[in-house]
């Protein structure tokens, strides 16, 4: 069994403490330990470093390889530039099928929280034991509390498996719907959210592949003999390029009937802006949250600050995000944190 850690995102709703050069999940925004190391400490009770394979774009390799340091440098696989869910996922059940197509891949994003740890490893578990047992691609489901347009939803179908936690088939799987199918579909209760994490056994998601995305099955045949030798990376940089650039939900989620989902009900964060870290941070009795130590408040509420060693002082503020770094103070009200591209693309513009 592999865990199979998908590390490339750009995470620019955490500008300006993530940056082009050190993206979200390399930042420790809880605790001691970035996203990604907790991720990966996280597994050790069923997959131990040997174990762990990362993908990541080659542009942060080397930061990723430093974090980890107990991973073996060749299992942290470089993506000369990304191509998404699919084709990263694709290329580490590649890669985990020269050595033994049947095992398993436990795929998890580098840049979740995930606050109740033995009933995770309980549903991973699971969903790893369906995987293995048949020929299904298996995903968590979350119940949802909010109509979000930014998660996938599983229509839930027939219950196979009644003990805790529970299996079901899928009757559908609709990724990022527009607000008012959002509400419908919660609304209705027969939707869970899509966590992003997966089991599967490499063959089999390999065999989808072929199925449904014909041409990135065609690159993966050509990369695979070169995987995990020196020629490697030549080899990534020839095919990569070509591969198409899809995320695994859309490319094969939405179009296999092969999808089995495990009811997952321990306490989760995507941790998907400065307002998400509102949840996240230890809260003074106004509501204010930050980790900063000393954070000096005078009817100040709701507010999300996080500005280093730096002493902060808040009047008759409410409701903000304010975020210093070495070279920048962002203030904006917390409920436009979704916004936080917008800043990017105008500093883009000015060049
Ligand atoms: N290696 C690699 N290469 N990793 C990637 C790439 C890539 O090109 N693109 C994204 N990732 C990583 C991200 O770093 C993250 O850990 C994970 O794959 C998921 O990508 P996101 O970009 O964060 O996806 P999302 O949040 O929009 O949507 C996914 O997650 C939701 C739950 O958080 C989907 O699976 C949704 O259906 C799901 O609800
Ligand atoms: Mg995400």
């Amino acid at each position: 069994m592999y865990s199979v850690i998908m590390a490339g995102g750009s995470g620019t709703r955490f500008w300006p403490a993530s940056r082009k050069d050190r993206p979200k999940q390399l930042l420790a925004l809880t605790g001691e330990r970035s996203l990604l190391q907790q991720t990966v400490d996280r597994m050790a009770p069923l997959t131990p470093c040997e174990q762990v394979l990362v993908v990541t774009g080659a542009n942060h390799s080397d930061q990723v390889r430093d974090q980890l340091s107990l991973v073996p440098k060749s299992q942290v696989l470089a993506e000369p530039m990304g191509r998404n869910t699919a084709a990263a996922a694709g290329l580490a059940a590649a890669w985990v099928a020269k050595k033994d197509p049947s095992a398993v891949c436990l795929v998890l994003p580098a840049d979740h929280l995930i606050t109740d740890e033995s009933l995770f490893m309980g549903t991973l578990k699971k969903a790893a034991q369906k995987a293995i047992s048949e020929d299904v691609l298996v995903t968590l489901g979350l119940t949802p509390h909010y109509p979000a347009t930014g998660f996938g939803y599983i229509e839930a179908g027939t219950v196979v498996d009644e003990t805790q936690p529970k299996v079901m088939q899928v009757a559908a799987f609709h990724e990022k719907p527009d607000l008012e199918t959002a509400r419908s579909y919660l609304d209705s209760g027969r939707y869970f959210w899509n966590s992003g994490m997966f089991a599967w056994r490499a063959e089999v998601l390999l065999a989808e592949i072929r199925r449904h995305l014909p041409k990135l099955a065609d690159g993966l045949d050509e990369l695979a003999p070169s995987l995990g030798t020196p020629q490697e990376a030549e080899a990534l940089a020839r095919v990569y390029p070509e591969l198409p650039a899809i995320s695994v939900d859309h490319g094969i989620l939405e179009k296999t009937s092969e999808l089995r989902v495990v009811k997952a009900d321990f306490g989760w964060s995507d941790v998907g802006s400065w307002e998400a870290m509102a949840d996240l941070w230890p809260k003074d009795k106004a509501e204010n949250a930050s980790r900063q130590k000393e954070v000096l408040a005078i009817d100040a509420t709701g507010n999300v600050v996080d500005a280093g060693d730096r002493l902060v002082a808040l009047l008759g503020v409410k409701d903000l995000a304010a975020v210093v770094t070495d070279d920048v103070l962002m203030i904006l009200p917390k409920d436009r944190a979704q916004d936080v591209r917008l800043i990017i693309e105008a500093l883009k513009e000015k060049g």
